[in-house]
């Protein structure tokens, strides 16, 4: 809680263009918090250097993370929209944090285990403690429900163990945060490879739709989506590249998989392709134009960073304080 408002906390990393399976799993959904919510929205560039990073790249996508936030409807006047590392709360409370949460719990993080083997080179202490970082991020501010995709789910469940363990070391300190995983879209697959997620790092470009994407990329690449041999569009676990597209499409159309399956009965898959292109096309077109705007004013993103950042420290300070004092620091 922060105040008498329940407190929404999520984050992104700055660390690539965001795909259209960020959008609808995470950042679409932020923007129905603000009215009724406290909310706190950060750009994780902590987290981003757990992996490396060339420094103008990520200075760049500091600032369009921000962008795309707002362009996606996060309005800087009801959220809290910040930097992790302008708060330097967020480093001070996952230090702590870390002494509270074990080795084998971080072992079993499956993030740490893919991450691992993909950067075998650089398999940092970062990497490993990355979740108490995560943690530090979400109790900090009292958080009550934290808008994830499904891929963080195993990190929020560590961040209320390691918040019921400080809370039973203590007294009741830390608020136990929920996750709000949206289940409508909570994967979006690859469009080459549609029994595989969606990710930015696929090295087939065509199988990954950004959320910044030109229209005539984003229907280009609808048209090449892999489906199947018959022409049925169909949802089912047999198809699952028209079931994929079918997601897709419901959640930019707000139809019914009853009314896809309908409206595209006897009429075969390159008009389907077509109309999800266009819809997801259509969709993403005032995030895109809004987002150039904003980009182009450094200025107003600065404001932006600068109010949210000491917004944010107000509310961390004062939980760095609590803690500090339970843990039994001379304050
Ligand atoms: N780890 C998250 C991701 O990669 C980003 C993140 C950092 C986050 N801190 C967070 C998400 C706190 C939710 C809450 O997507």
């Amino acid at each position: 809680m922060t105040g008498d408002k329940r407190t929404v906390f999520s984050a992104v990393q700055p660390s690539g263009n965001l795909t259209i399976g960020n959008y609808l799993g995470a950042i679409k959904n932020f923007s129905r918090f603000g009215e009724e919510y406290k909310t706190f929205f950060c750009v994780a560039d902590l987290h981003a250097i757990t992996v490396r990073q060339i420094p103008a790249e990520l200075r760049k996508r500091t600032y369009e993370t921000l962008a795309l936030y707002i362009a996606c409807g996060l309005s800087p006047e009801k959220n809290t929209i910040f930097v992790q590392s302008h708060v330097p709360e967020h480093t001070e409370l996952a230090w702590l944090l870390n002494c509270y949460t074990m080795f084998g719990e971080l072992s079993r993080m499956t993030q740490f285990k893919d991450k691992s083997a993909k950067h075998a080179q650089n398999i940092n202490a970062g990497l490993f403690t990355y979740p108490a970082l995560m943690a530090a991020d979400i109790l900090l501010y009292g958080t009550d429900i934290v808008p994830v995709g499904l891929d963080q789910k195993q990190h929020l469940e560590l961040t209320r163990d390691i918040a019921i363990r400080f809370n039973q070391t203590y007294s009741d300190t830390f608020t136990v945060p929920e996750g709000y995983i949206s289940t409508d879209t909570m994967k979006i697959m690859s469009l080459a490879e549609p029994t595989s997620k969606m990710s930015k790092s696929d090295e087939n470009q065509n199988a990954v739709v950004y959320i910044l994407d030109t229209k005539d990329d984003i229907i280009r690449k609808f048209k090449r989506a892999v489906t199947d041999s018959d022409s049925v569009v169909r949802y089912g676990e047999d198809k699952p590249g028209i079931s994929n597209l079918m997601t897709i499409y419901r959640a930019f159309s707000g139809k019914t998989l009853e009314e896809i399956e309908r409206e595209f009965s006897g009429r075969g898959y390159g008009d389907f392709k077509l109309a999800v292109g266009e819809a997801v096309a259509d969709g993403l077109a005032p995030v895109r134009d809004e987002f150039a705007r904003l980009i182009a004013d450094k200025r107003y993103l600065e404001d932006v960073m600068k109010s949210g950042a000491e917004e944010a420290h107000y509310y961390a300070r004062r939980m760095i304080s609590k803690v500090k004092k339970k843990i039994g620091f001379v304050i």
